[in-house]
């Protein structure tokens, strides 16, 4: 596996692949990773010639009062876990080369960023699409691979693709879970074993307004009661940020909940703000 800091070789290496007729998949990552990235990652191999995984901890996705200073980091395991899972290139970029000085271009998606996260976090979704869009021009692929677990960001990318005309196939992967159904996440790694157990809840409660979809209830305000009510008995110490039923593409509330109605929140949970995500059918 080659390893690479620098924007420019990592783009002529995958210019250098493309030409051969050679097929690439990137998988943006901000590293520590765990299955989720790892699900990527394969998907990303079996789909292309090559697999670019980029790690870089994006400053300019973070607000001012984030975990930014403290967000997980584990540069020796990735290294080797993106090698044992076929990566041809690694692009760990600093923070210098991707924001020189002076660095004074955003690109954001307002239609689709003002809602659910966006609402905490303001400025979040513009950091993200910015370095994305700068992810695809290094490394040119012909496919790039988000996970689900992220819906409003992967819903964000594929609109900002096809608004852009970008030259790239976005692919979304499956969310994966831990065996009692947390969502995997690198921030999971602040919790405590007790939050960590109650955490579980989270995505119960999920499955929890499910059981009431699949029994005919198609009230989104009651379904979102159920699930508030079922948190409210099994994860008292959580906070949520929000719980949304939206249409899965136009992230708009839905409030006659259909089969492909997903269910979107946010929970603080002790220093951890967890995201999760379902669709009802
Ligand atoms: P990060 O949180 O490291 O996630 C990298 C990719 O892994 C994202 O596409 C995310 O949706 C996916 N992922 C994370 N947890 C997952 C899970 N449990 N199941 C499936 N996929 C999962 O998301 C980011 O980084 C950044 O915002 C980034 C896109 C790299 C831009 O900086």
């Amino acid at each position: 596996m080659m390893i690479s800091s620098a924007p420019r070789s990592v783009q002529e290496q995958c210019a250098a692949w493309r030409k051969a007729g050679q097929s690439v998949a990137l998988v943006p990552t901000m590293g520590f990773f765990h299955q989720g990235h790892v699900s990527l990652m394969q998907a990303a191999r079996e789909k292309a010639d090559k697999v670019v995984v980029s790690l870089f901890v994006n400053p300019s996705q973070f607000g001012p009062a984030e975990d930014l200073g403290s967000y997980p980091r584990d540069p020796e395991r990735d290294r080797a876990m993106a090698g044992e899972n076929g990566v041809d290139l690694l692009f760990t970029p600093s923070s210098r080369e991707m924001y020189p000085l002076h660095f004074g271009t955003w690109v954001s998606v307002p239609s689709l960023s003002e809602t659910l996260c966006g609402k905490t976090r303001p400025t979040h979704f513009k950091g993200v699409c910015t370095v994305v869009l700068k992810l695809f021009n290094i490394c040119t692929p012909d496919f790039a691979f988000f996970g689900e677990k992220d819906w409003q960001q992967l819903t964000i990318i594929k609109r900002m693709a096809e608004d852009l005309n970008l030259p790239v196939q976005i692919v979304g992967g499956p969310l994966v879970r831990e065996a009692d159904g947390l969502a995997m996440s690198s921030r999971n790694s602040y919790l405590t074993p007790k939050e960590r157990f109650a955490a579980a809840q989270i995505s119960q409660g999920l499955h929890a307004a499910r059981a009431r979809f699949a029994a005919g209830e198609r009230s989104a305000a009651k379904l979102e009661k159920c699930i508030l009510d079922y948190w409210l008995d099994n994860l008292p110490q959580g906070r949520v940020d929000y719980l949304e039923l939206v249409h899965p593409d136009t992230l708009e509330a839905q409030p006659l909940a259909r089969t492909d109605t997903r269910m979107i929140t946010a929970v603080y949970l002790g220093k951890a703000r967890l995201i999760d995500n379902m669709s009802l059918g």
